[in-house]
């Protein structure tokens, strides 16, 4: 063997052995910070599907076992008193969306009386838009962003139609510079006169870049304009003070980091301030419970964002919220914080650790200020390196055109279950083991 040869072989091994001191220094240091988690304890009360690390919680939570309690509660309740649970149940399914809205307002920093469980998501937007979009001479527009959730953009265009407003004028866009992240300066540069409603999103679902909510909503307000945001991936693992920083709307569902399961219902935010207005899309469960029964033909909105409730609410679909609202109140916003911080913060310098030799490109900021709930991994082969996790068990998902979203959760995740899916992560780059996926069609969720 010739002396360079033989350098290249020592470096090898030295390298080899220095990652693998490396590798269990890393290990034990998740160890240990598992083992110092208060928050630890909480995932004996969730359903994490056996065997696998489960990164997936932005797209849908797993059941809690509050969340099974209080449905197999619904279920005995109509199973023993049928019609009776309207007003015998615990709690009454006639009262069910405003004590779950009791129990969720906390976590938003709203008012009881500022928010209420009702539809989906897309169908609360259209709801706001109805009540809010206000188009009049000079200030017809609607803003929102180039990396909107599309049904937000939908939503958007079908209230434009509907008011016989162009969309390609009176669609505001606020631009990407990365075609994945927003800048404030951009959105704040995009406010004027025009505009009447700003849509935006709190934690964009892509790149998981957290916005500066407080500073859009003042800059929005100095231009006369109405701001709304979907809070969908940022409600239960960022705080928010929504009455406070004075947003005049948000939507968000539940199904994400709130465990309420498919198709939970969503949830509205009016602050205060609007309370009164006679919502756009009226229904009999936005009517005053009191006078709800009695058949009347004239529309009277009960008070708050209860008024914004339309038809009757999907009481086996809300019931898991009882349970897993509850647990999350009980951990805590500012403790589910620090530790999704923690938890984004290691898994992206794990990966990076376990992939020195290949070049990782993050969307999510650098900077955990800024970052929501997941960390999103940048590859050109997204699609395969997801499907190809999944397959060893590491559940995430992918976002075209180039995303792998690994979320995770601070209530189920470990730090142990980052490095792992670190490890796991490295391996398929280092073996391309992901490559027989690259010619499956991608399936998504
Ligand atoms: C940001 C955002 N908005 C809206 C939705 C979907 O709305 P809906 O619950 O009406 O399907 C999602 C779903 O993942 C989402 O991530």
């Amino acid at each position: 063997m010739d002396g360079s040869k033989e350098m290249l072989v020592r470096d090898l091994a030295l390298g080899r052995f220095a990652s693998n001191i490396m590798d269990r220094f890393e290990d034990s240091l998740a160890k240990q910070l598992d083992l110092h988690d208060p928050l630890a304890p909480f995932r004996n009360e969730f359903y994490v599907p056996s065997g696998t690390i489960y990164l997936d919680g932005n797209s849908l939570g797993p059941l809690t076992r509050a969340g099974e309690t209080a449905l197999k509660e619904a279920l005995e309740a109509w199973r023993e008193k049928a019609i009776g649970g309207w007003l015998e149940a615990n709690p009454p399914w006639f009262d069910l969306a405003e004590h779950v809205a009791t129990l969720l307002a906390p976590l938003i920093g709203a008012d009881p009386t500022e928010v209420i469980l009702a539809n989906s998501t897309t169908v609360n937007l259209h709801q706001l838009l109805a009540t809010f979009y206000e188009p009049r001479s000079g200030r017809d527009c609607i803003l929102i962003d180039e990396v909107a959730f599309p049904t937000d953009r939908y939503a958007v265009d079908s209230h434009l139609r509907l008011r016989g407003q162009p969309v390609d004028r009176c669609r505001r866009l606020v631009p990407s510079r990365d075609g994945r992240t927003l800048s404030e300066t951009d959105i704040i540069g995009s406010l004027d006169e025009s505009v009447q409603i700003a849509i935006l999103p709190s934690v964009i679902y892509t790149s998981g870049q957290l916005l500066d909510l407080p500073a859009v909503v003042s800059a929005a307000h100095r231009h006369g304009v109405l701001i709304g945001f979907d809070c969908s991936h940022s409600v239960g693992v960022v705080p928010h003070q929504l009455s406070e920083w004075g947003v005049d709307f948000a939507f968000f569902c539940t199904y994400k980091y709130l465990n309420g399961g498919p198709g939970a219902p969503a949830a509205i935010f009016v602050h205060r301030r609007h309370h009164g207005r006679m919502p756009g899309m009226a229904g009999w469960f936005g009517n005053q419970k009191e006078t709800q029964f009695q058949m009347d033909s004239v529309f009277t909105p009960a008070p708050g964002a209860r008024a914004f409730q339309m038809g009757t609410p999907p009481i086996l679909s809300m019931a898991p919220l009882v349970g897993s609202l509850s647990l999350i109140r009980d951990a805590g916003m500012t403790a589910i914080r620090a530790k999704s911080q923690r938890l984004t913060s290691h898994l992206r310098q794990w990966l990076l650790d376990q992939n020195h030799s290949h070049e990782l490109t993050f969307a999510d900021p650098e900077d955990a200020e800024q970052r929501g709930g997941h960390v999103a991994l940048v590859h050109r082969d997204a699609g395969a390196i997801s499907r190809a996790l999944r397959r060893e068990g590491v559940i995430v998902d992918f976002r075209p055109p180039d995303i792998v979203r690994l979320a995770p959760a601070p209530l189920y995740t470990s730090f142990v279950d980052c490095w792992n899916a670190a490890a796991i992560v490295g391996r398929l780059l280092r073996d391309h083991g992901y490559r027989s996926e690259l010619t499956v069609p991608d399936r998504i969720p």
